[in-house]
Parts: C-alpha cells; sequence; structure tokens
C-alpha cells in the first residue's frame, strides 16, 4: 500500500520580510506553531532586500575599490542580520571571496556572462538562506533544501540570456521530491528565484522570480495553500498607496486575480497563478507584520458572481502604436503582415483597437523593453505596410469584474468623467474581465480616484470587500512613514549611500505630496522648480499633472528639454530683477509671465503689446520661517506695491497689455492655514485696479514640520479656507505654486562619517557633506534633524555637532544632536532636504556635488 503523503503548505517570504530580526521572529513563531499541529510548510525565501542591487553593482564595478566596498556592505548587511537573530558562524567569508573572484572574472574577461550573472545573482537567496536556518532550527525543527538540487529548467532551444536569466521549470507533480521532502523536517527551507540546467549550472526564473518558484513548488508536492507573505494586508480594489478609499479584497477566483495582477497590482505576479490553477491550489496573501490578519484568499471559485467592478488598475508609461492605412478596407492579411513585424522584434502586444483604416495597440513597459532603437526598427519594418505613428506616455486604466460586457449600462457616470480628456483607446477584454480605457498619462492618478469612488461601492459587511485602507488605520500611519520613509527604505537607502555625500527622493512621498496638492480647491497648481530641479522629481511631478513655476530661463530649458510637447500655459515665468533679454525669451515661447516691477512697463512696454500677462503684488505684510525668506513687505525687493499700482495699470493700458491676473508670494515655510485665503483677500481687493483680472496666483510657501513637535499644516483647513473665499468670490481662478511642501520631506541627504574630535568640552563628528552641500543650516540657521542610519536603534548616548569638510566656522549642520555611538564609515541621514537642498549646493573649495537619487 502507498503510504499517506502529507498536506504541505508553500509559504513564499520576499525580501521586506525575510530582511528583519523582528519578521523573522513572528515567522519563527507562526511556522513553530503549524509544526506543533503536526502541519508541514516548505518556506521558499527570497534573498535580503537591496541584495540584488548589490550584486548587479558588484559586477558593473570596474574599480577594485568599489568592488570591496560592495563586498563590505554585503558582509554588514548578512551580519548585522545573523547578530540580531543571535546566529554566528554563517560562514559569509567564503561566499565573499567567491564573489571577489566571480566579480575579478568579469573584469579581466571584459564580459559579464548571463552564467555568471545568474551565478552571482543567486548567491543573494544562498547566503541569506543560511542565516534563515541557523536562526529557525534554534527554534523549531527544520532542514535546508538547496532548491537547485530539485528544480530543473525546461530545455528550450533558446538564447544563453534566456537560458540563464528567464528559465522555466514544469510545474507538474514531482513526486520524487515530494518522497525527498516526506523524509525531511516539519519545516523545509529553500530559495526562491534559482534553479538550475539538465547539466547543473544555476539559472534565474526571471521575472517575479520568487512568486514564481514558490508557485511551481506548490504545484510540484501538490500542497493544499501557498501563501505569499507580504508588507501590504492583501489585494486591494486599487493602489491603496494612491486610493486610501480602496478596500481590501476578501476574495479573488483565478481569472480576478491574474486580471488584477496584470493590470497593474503589484502584491502578486501574474506568472504565478497558471500553476495554481492547474492543480487547483488555494493562494492566500498574509501580512507579514501581523500574519493573523485573513488577507485575500484567491481560488477556483469566486462566491460573487455578481459581476460588479472588484478595482480599478493603472498601468503607467504605457506606448500606443498607431497603424493607419486606406488600403486596409476587406483586405485579407494585414493584421498577420502588421503583427508578424511586432514578432519579429520580440514584442509583446497587449490592447488592440480596430476600425476600417487604423489599427491601434498598445505595448507594456512590463513586457517589453521598449528602447528607442527597437521602436525604430519597428516603425521602419511597419512603414511598407502603413503609415506609422507612436504615442508615448500614456497610461492604461481598467476596471476589472466579471461580466464587465452586461454592465456596461452601469458605466454611464464613469463616461463622463472622461469628457474632456485624451482618450486614445478603449478596449473590453475578449475574456469579459476588464474594460480599459487609456488615456494620457498625467490623467492617470486623478482619474483612478475618481473612478474607484464612483465604481468600487461595497455594503460594510460584504463578503468581497474588507475594510478601506483609511479605516485600518493605515492612512495615519501612512502619513507617519511618509515622513519617516527612510526608515522602511534603509536597507535600499545604505546601498546607495556607496557614493556619499548624495541626495535620496522618496517617489511614493513627493507623489502623495502632489496628490494633497492636486486636491485643493484651486484650478491650477505649478511646482515651483527653484526647490528641487532634478529630472526624475520633475518627471514625477508633471506625471501627477502639476505645471512648472520657473525664475530663470534655465529653469525653463529645464522644463522644455524634458518635456518638449508640454502644453505652454502649464508653465509660468515669475523672474526678479532679471534682463529684459529674458523677458523676451519667454515671450518668444509663449510662456505665461508674471511681472515684479513696474520697470519693465515703463521701459520696454513694446514687448509687452497685445500679451496677456500678471503682475505681482505686494500685499505689504510678509510671512515664512526666517527673515530671509519673507518676500513681501516693506523689507523685501519683491512686487509692485500698494502705491504703484495705478500707476501699473495705466502704463499696462498703454503698452497694450492685458492684465489678466494677479500674483503674490508672501514667503516660504508658512504654516498658518489661514495665510493663503489672506492673500486671495488682499489680491481680489487689489483687483478693483484691475478689471480684466480673472486668476489669483497665491504662490508657494505651504511650510513643512522641521522638528518633532512642530505642528504639520493642516491642508484640510486650506482648502475649507479657499473654498470659502471661492464661494464668495466665483468670478475668480485660483493658481498656487508651491516648491517645499511638494519635495521636502521626501528627501534626505545621507553622507559619511571621516573622522571625530573632542575639543574644548564639544564633541564633532565630521562628515562628507558641509555648507556646499546643504546651505540651509549656515545661511538660515535651518534645523535637519540628523540620524545615524548605520545605527537606527541603537541607544542615542554622545552629544555632537555634525561639521563638513568646508574651510570655513560655519560649516555646520547640525549642533548639539543626540546620537548612538558613531564611528568613521558610518552613514548619516540628514532629514527633511528635499526642497532647497542639492538645488542650492556648490563646488566651494572644489569639493564637488553631490549625486541625486530619486528611488
Ligand atoms: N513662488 C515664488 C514666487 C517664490 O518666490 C517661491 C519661493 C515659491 C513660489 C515657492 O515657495 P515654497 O512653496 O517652496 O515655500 N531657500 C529657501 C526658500 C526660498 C524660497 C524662495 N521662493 C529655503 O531653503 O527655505
Amino acid at each position: 500500500m502507498q503510504q499517506q503523503q502529507s498536506t504541505w503548505t508553500v509559504i513564499k517570504l520576499g525580501g521586506t520580510s525575510v530582511s528583519s530580526a523582528d519578521y523573522w521572529r513572528t515567522i519563527a513563531a507562526e511556522l513553530a506553531e503549524r509544526a506543533g499541529k503536526g502541519e508541514r510548510v516548505l518556506v521558499v525565501q527570497s534573498a535580503i532586500s537591496g541584495v540584488t542591487d548589490l550584486l548587479e553593482k558588484l559586477l558593473a564595478a570596474a574599480d577594485e575599490s568599489t568592488r570591496e566596498e560592495i563586498l563590505d556592505e554585503l558582509r554588514r548587511r548578512h551580519e548585522g542580520l545573523a547578530e540580531s537573530l543571535g546566529v554566528d558562524n554563517i560562514q559569509i567569508d567564503q561566499q565573499l571571496d567567491q564573489l571577489r573572484r566571480q566579480a575579478l572574472g568579469a573584469v579581466l574577461t571584459g564580459e559579464v556572462t548571463p552564467r555568471l550573472r545568474a551565478a552571482v545573482l543567486a548567491s543573494g537567496e544562498l547566503m541569506a538562506s543560511r542565516i534563515s536556518i541557523s536562526y529557525l532550527q534554534q527554534q523549531v525543527a527544520a532542514d535546508w533544501l538547496d532548491i537547485r538540487e530539485h528544480l530543473v529548467a525546461r530545455v528550450l532551444d533558446d538564447t544563453d540570456a534566456r537560458h540563464y536569466l528567464g528559465a522555466a521549470c514544469e510545474s507538474l507533480p514531482d513526486r520524487e521530491l515530494q518522497a525527498h521532502l516526506e523524509a525531511l523536517a516539519p519545516i523545509v527551507l529553500t530559495q526562491g528565484f534559482i534553479a538550475s540546467d539538465t547539466d547543473g549550472r544555476t539559472v534565474l526564473l526571471g521575472r517575479g522570480g520568487s512568486d514564481t518558484s514558490a508557485a511551481i513548488l506548490a504545484a510540484r508536492i501538490e500542497a493544499g495553500e501557498l501563501e505569499i507573505w507580504t508588507d501590504v494586508p492583501g489585494m486591494y480594489t486599487a493602489n491603496p498607496q494612491q486610493v486610501p478609499a480602496a478596500r481590501l479584497l476578501k476574495r479573488l477566483d483565478y481569472d480576478e486575480a491574474l486580471e488584477i495582477a496584470s493590470t497593474g497590482a503589484k502584491v502578486l505576479h501574474p506568472r504565478c497563478i497558471e500553476p495554481l490553477r492547474a492543480q487547483q491550489i488555494r493562494l492566500r496573501i498574509r501580512y507579514t507584520p501581523d500574519p493573523s490578519q485573513p488577507g485575500t484568499e484567491i481560488g477556483p471559485r469566486t462566491t460573487d458572481p455578481s459581476g460588479r467592478v472588484k478595482a480599478v488598475s493603472a498601468r503607467r508609461g504605457i506606448r500606443l502604436v498607431e497603424m493607419s492605412t486606406s488600403g486596409m478596407w476587406q483586405q485579407v492579411g494585414f493584421l498577420a503582415d502588421a503583427f508578424a513585424q511586432f514578432r519579429k522584434h520580440g514584442l509583446s502586444i497587449d490592447l488592440v483597437s480596430t476600425s476600417e483604416t487604423t489599427v491601434t495597440v498598445s505595448l507594456d513597459p512590463m513586457a517589453n523593453s521598449l528602447d528607442p532603437a527597437t521602436l525604430a526598427r519597428l516603425q521602419r519594418d511597419l512603414s511598407p505596410f502603413c503609415r506609422v505613428r507612436l504615442i508615448e506616455d500614456c497610461a492604461a486604466i481598467s476596471l476589472v469584474g466579471r461580466r464587465m460586457r452586461a454592465n456596461l449600462h452601469r458605466l454611464a457616470p464613469v463616461l463622463e468623467l472622461f469628457d474632456e480628456r485624451r482618450v486614445h483607446l478603449v478596449t473590453q477584454a475578449a475574456n469579459d474581465l476588464n474594460f480599459t480605457v487609456v488615456v494620457d498619462d498625467a490623467d492617470a492618478p486623478r482619474l483612478v480616484r475618481q473612478l474607484h469612488a464612483l465604481v468600487v461601492k461595497a455594503d460594510a459587511d460584504d463578503d468581497t470587500f474588507g475594510p478601506a485602507w483609511q479605516e485600518l488605520g493605515r492612512e495615519k500611519e501612512a502619513e507617519e512613514e511618509r515622513e519617516n520613509w527612510w526608515k522602511a527604505r534603509r536597507e535600499e537607502l545604505l546601498v546607495t549611500a556607496i557614493q556619499t555625500p548624495c541626495y535620496v527622493y522618496d517617489r511614493n512621498g513627493i507623489t502623495c505630496s502632489a496628490r494633497a496638492i492636486n486636491s485643493l480647491p484651486v484650478d491650477r497648481a505649478y511646482f515651483a522648480v527653484k526647490a528641487n530641479n532634478n529630472p526624475d522629481v520633475l518627471r514625477l511631478l508633471e506625471a501627477e499633472g502639476l505645471g512648472f513655476e520657473c525664475v530663470s530661463p534655465g529653469e525653463i530649458r529645464r522644463v522644455l528639454d524634458l518635456f518638449p510637447d508640454i502644453d505652454r500655459s502649464r508653465l509660468l515665468f515669475t523672474p526678479n530683477f532679471a534682463p529684459r533679454t529674458e523677458y523676451e525669451f519667454a515671450l518668444d515661447e509663449n510662456i505665461p509671465l508674471t511681472l515684479d516691477n513696474i520697470h519693465a512697463l515703463r521701459e520696454w512696454a513694446s514687448l509687452f503689446a497685445g500679451r496677456d500677462i500678471l503682475l505681482r503684488i505686494d500685499p505689504g505684510q510678509g510671512d515664512g520661517h526666517h527673515r530671509k525668506v519673507r518676500t513681501a513687505g516693506s523689507h523685501s525687493k519683491f512686487g509692485i506695491p500698494e502705491h504703484e499700482l495705478a500707476e501699473a495699470a495705466a502704463l499696462a493700458e498703454s503698452a497694450g497689455a492685458k492684465i489678466i491676473g494677479l500674483h503674490a508670494h508672501v514667503g516660504s515655510g508658512i504654516r498658518d492655514p489661514q495665510a493663503w485665503q489672506d492673500v486671495a483677500l488682499s489680491l481680489a481687493r487689489v483687483s478693483e485696479h484691475f478689471p480684466d483680472a480673472r486668476i489669483l496666483d497665491l504662490g508657494g510657501g505651504f511650510g513643512v514640520p522641521e522638528r518633532r513637535n512642530d505642528i504639520p499644516l493642516d491642508m484640510t483647513a486650506v482648502a475649507e479656507r479657499l473654498q470659502e473665499f471661492r464661494d464668495a468670490h466665483p468670478k475668480f481662478e485660483l493658481w498656487v505654486e508651491p516648491g517645499r511642501y511638494l519635495v521636502a520631506t521626501a528627501g534626505a541627504l545621507l553622507t559619511r562619517v571621516t573622522q571625530l574630535k573632542g575639543k574644548a568640552g564639544a564633541f564633532y563628528v565630521g562628515v562628507d557633506a558641509g555648507m556646499h552641500t546643504l546651505l540651509r543650516p549656515a545661511l538660515y540657521g535651518a534645523h535637519h534633524d540628523i540620524v545615524n542610519l548605520s545605527r537606527l536603534g541603537d541607544t542615542a548616548s554622545i552629544t555632537a555637532n555634525v561639521v563638513g569638510p568646508i574651510c570655513e566656522t560655519g560649516d555646520i549642520l547640525g549642533i548639539d544632536r543626540r546620537l548612538p555611538e558613531t564611528r568613521e564609515g558610518d552613514v548619516l541621514l540628514i532629514g527633511n532636504a528635499g526642497a532647497y537642498g542639492s538645488v542650492m549646493s556648490s563646488d566651494y573649495n572644489l569639493r564637488g556635488m553631490p549625486r541625486e537619487f530619486l528611488l
């Protein structure tokens, strides 16, 4: 008689889950409990987060000192985790020696072969799983398995790159593996992402590697369930970072989950569904910090056949290829000819829409590497068949749910949202699971929020929809996380800090602040480019729909270089004491202009004939965090004072210019929510002089907390007061131009400790950043929090002045700061540095400029 087989559960642990000792304690407790109940678990784990990136960097590093720094960092990361888990003897040296030899080999041969890359990247999973097993074995009976001995890739007649880096494995039941596991301890730990080929060489499973490994292994051992443990509590009706009202999806069937994963949700890789479906294995998403939460369950059947919309998702960065030909009507084989060209260039098509003369298809960047050369070749090869037009920067927004066709009538209000938006393509999926609209990328974030509010409706005790992200108290937490984002991304930052000093920016933080600004009751929001002109940051803000306020031709050129086709009305030029040529330049480029002084109207009247312009007014009262940033009132050089208003109006009239709007910016770093209503009221009063003025630009100045106990600016109150103003003065359009608010807290400066010194009762921590990197402390006495990122969590035991390498006594970044025991080589993080940080840096003492990274 055949021996009774155990039922296994496969648990997949992603990078964040395996990088923290706290999470490991939760995981071990859960595993011990299950083993105690006689359950058997195969744990499939990723590398420590950031390690795969470090290994990639190691392969790319040409000089020995960089390679040694990276190897040191790899050692610190692994030893750090081992130490906090109380594990010793992890034999990291052997593995690092091997990596050193492999990296040197790549340098000597001048080539990183796919085979070498696979071997090097695989060591991340191998090193991490050795630490985890040593820890687990202290808690529960567990065995370690080198998965390469059991997961052998399918033989494909393929390129080396695909063979080693994008391998595929069979997912049919594997009796041999089942028998092998049966003989091991109740808990078995192994690696995701890696496998071997038939010759025993290491290969990688490519995109979504660990999810796919875990699903394939679950199918091969005929597991009862696969659990994916991750840092969100499940799948949501929309990306909860963007839509706080998004609700947890308690239950989905395979098709729905696949559809949501492939239309944009990141929690789970779409490739992991098929192996599970074949064996009807349930999948559950669990929240690593609290695995007792129910998460999302994905299985063969849904309990909700109603056919309502379950999710609104967005895929950004989509490109469309529009192919038109008059000869296509009733012509045989056009599609076959055209699609053959896509195949030839290895491009996978996502959406398709056709008419008599035009076929439009979309290319998803997730599935394709859309380099300009490939697209140019595609265009060339298509041109004998049709006229080709590429449409860039689109987003595909999908409503996902069962029986979309039968429910089209419910989408009527949804369609109204597309009024006044450019719609490039509309499709409803052949499997009847999604309805997708391709729009301009910049419209995506707002549309997703609006669509979600319209279509995701749920009763409180619904079987499908669980609690909203914000109800879970996550929104407040997310708010705090936004300010202290660097805690969650510490590992990644330590990798980035290999070249200090550098500024790092948190993509999510900037997006969230943009969302807060976009939800104010104003007609336009411009980002004040002076606060941060990093191209990646500007791209991100452009995608959120912001315009750009520029103070120099240089800033204008930066914006136009990045977005050559941008509508010029999304720019605003606000120069101050600038030469006449700069005004000529902006007028030539058709960029809306704000005049700050009547000198221009009096002396250069001919420039403004027939032009619509704004005037910057001095409302008489400045505000802000420091006297040097108060930009109104008798001590400031800005704006047209009250006593010159009548003259300004007369000069504009005789020049033939129309004053269509009034502007005021009273200062920077304001945290009183009344400030902008006050500005609006003063401008409305002044508008009596300017009958054509319909725009009031209230400037920027939105402040952020600097010190721990500072009260943040209450944006809800700002919004209420602006709304009050609008209700009383409906004839005005309102504009704002924030700089700091959008980027300050999302940025940090990373710097490395150079020297330590005690003198005359003071203790100095020297770092490689200084007043040339971050001028604000020296110029305004501004406070920036400083933490020792390398020793986060250690108790503060010293009080130090943090100083830079510049030959000036004022070269101080922080005075009397409490820090843990700090050593040479530690990385310090200086917070709240995303605004007026890098932009104000200089090459003073020829110490070089800081680098910048958007993460
Ligand atoms: N609009 C105008 C006309 C401005 O002059 C400014 C900033 C802004 C908008 C954007 O202000 P924000 O929202 O960023 O506060 N370097 C100083 C800040 C100087 C601000 C100059 N003007 C600092 O580091 O605090």
